[in-house]
């Protein structure tokens, strides 16, 4: 049985970028009785960046709340929030020491929020990969469904269970792979040269959880071809975007006019407003029901920690004896 092991941070609602990048996929290999998966709220990882103890802690129950909504089953997959595993960073303090220094200082995403918290670089946004090695090892992952932005993370994986394997001449680590699904990168509404990222902020992306006004209003601002030129990065993120989430006739129709030169975006956007809208309807209603009972989403907390300590601790007293620490 193949261990499938992908985690989200807990920093904002999630948008269309998380949804076709990971979610989705995580909601298509949940299907498959062959996998074996773990999903988790990385909220360790979520430390490095600036949220408040209030605001992590109310925007880890959205993301709890948005992914059951989404349909992630808790009976089928182990879901859990990573701090209540201990184990994830004991494993992060082994993984430091067999990996060079050199190799966190390449990462882009350590360059890139570098450079967007000038104020607060911390050490943790240095030693974050290590950590996200630790999740997907501590479970033996083969495969994790990442967004094209993590592929790096994934291959330092695989470089950490190499380095960790040699020095201790095992192979107890397997070489992880990353899974992608065929849109890896969505793009931002205002700078279609850049992923949807919440980072960027609000006008960026769409959420899932956003009312049909919303949708409508950001879709507005989006940059289309007006501003690029024709078949401009905008334009065809849109166009994408109502693959996805429209009918298939409409978007036959919209490429047809973009080629054809007299696409009008104004309807364009309309369009996708509907879809999206449409799409995530039954979604808000969950979140908004699931957000109304916290015992419940607690409860289901409690029970996916149970399901990962088990494996987490058997593994640890492994890893502990291979290193010499017992
Ligand atoms: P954000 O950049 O908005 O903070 P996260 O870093 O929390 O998003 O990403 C969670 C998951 O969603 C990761 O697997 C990531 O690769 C994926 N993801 C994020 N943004 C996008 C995007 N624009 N397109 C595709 N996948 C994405
Ligand atoms: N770094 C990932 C992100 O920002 C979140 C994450 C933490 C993760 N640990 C992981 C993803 C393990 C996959 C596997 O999106």
């Amino acid at each position: 049985m193949k261990t499938i092991v992908s985690g989200i941070q807990p920093t904002g609602n999630l948008h269309i970028g998380n949804y076709l990048g990971a979610v989705k996929n995580w909601l298509e290999l949940q299907k498959n009785n062959e996998y074996q998966l773990y999903i988790f709220i990385a909220d360790l990882h979520s430390l490095t960046g600036k949220l408040s103890a209030e605001e992590l802690n109310k925007q880890t129950k959205i993301t709890i709340a948005e992914l059951l909504a989404l349909g992630i089953n808790p009976d089928k997959v182990t879901f859990f929030k990573q701090s209540a595993i201990k184990e994830h960073t004991e494993l992060a303090w082994f993984f430091s020491c067999v990996t060079p220094i050199s190799e966190l200082y390449r990462m882009t995403q350590f360059k890139d929020k570098s450079e967007a918290q000038t104020k607060n670089i911390n050490s943790g946004l240095l030693t974050y990969p290590i950590l996200q090695a630790a999740d997907i090892l501590l479970y033996k992952g083969d495969a994790v469904p990442v967004g094209e932005d993590q592929v790096q993370h994934i291959e330092l994986t695989r470089d950490t269970a190499r380095w960790f394997n040699k020095k201790y001449k095992t192979n107890f680590f397997p070489e992880t792979k990353h899974l992608l699904t065929h849109i890896p990168k969505i793009k931002s509404l205002l700078e279609p040269g850049k992923k949807m990222s919440k980072s960027l902020g609000s006008g960026h992306v769409i959420e899932l959880a956003d009312e049909p006004e919303v949708i409508q209003k950001k879709l507005n601002k989006a940059v289309t071809a007006s501003e690029g030129g024709n078949n401009s990065p905008g334009a065809k993120n849109l166009l994408t975007l109502l693959k996805e989430f429209g009918s298939i006739e409409k978007y036959n129709l919209f490429v047809k006019t973009e080629k054809d030169g007299d696409i009008r975006y104004g309807d364009l956007k309309t369009e996708l407003t509907e879809s999206i809208a449409r799409y995530f309807a039954e979604f808000r209603k969950t979140r908004d029901k699931l957000l109304n009972n916290p015992e419940k989403l607690e409860k289901i907390m409690i029970h996916g920690a149970k399901k990962a300590k088990k494996i987490a601790q058997k593994n640890m007293e492994e890893i502990r004896k291979i290193i010499g620490l017992t």
